[in-house]
């Protein structure tokens, strides 16, 4: 009877343990990508506009950023455009996180 609530408590342990394992790397990614496409729509829309259809910057929608690549878009987040107001990201932003706003933007959203 002992040996048998132990065994169920074991197992149920081992699952809780593996499900929050699960939830953690889900959360984490998660939280990574909300974090970025909250920055796209606050900072980058700023001066992109609101629906990115251009502001001060240009129009970054996804008709316009389709005709990029990814690394090339992720180049100017990166580096800006010198001698203009686009400011450069590295430092703020890691070159995969950079490729991810890019791939965003071509989609027009996640
Ligand atoms: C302070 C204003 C400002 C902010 C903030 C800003 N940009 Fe820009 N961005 C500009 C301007 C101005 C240009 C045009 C530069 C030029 O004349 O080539 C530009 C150019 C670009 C381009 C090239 C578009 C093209 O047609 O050549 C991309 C892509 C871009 N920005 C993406 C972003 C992203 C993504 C963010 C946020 C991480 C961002 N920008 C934040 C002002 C800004």
């Amino acid at each position: 009877m002992r040996d048998g609530l132990h065994h169920i408590l074991g197992l149920a342990t081992a699952f809780l343990l593996a499900s929050i394992g699960a939830a953690l790397a889900d959360s984490s990614e998660e939280a990574r990508e909300q974090k970025l496409e909250r920055l796209v729509r606050q900072d980058c829309g700023s001066c992109h506009g609101m629906t990115f259809k251009g502001g001060l910057g240009p129009d970054i929608r996804a008709e316009r950023m389709a005709g990029f690549t990814p690394s090339a878009i992720a180049a100017v987040i990166l580096d800006g455009v010198p001698g203009t107001p686009m400011p450069p990201w590295r430092g703020l932003l890691s070159e995969e996180d950079a490729l991810w706003i890019a791939e965003y933007l071509r989609k027009g959203g996640r």
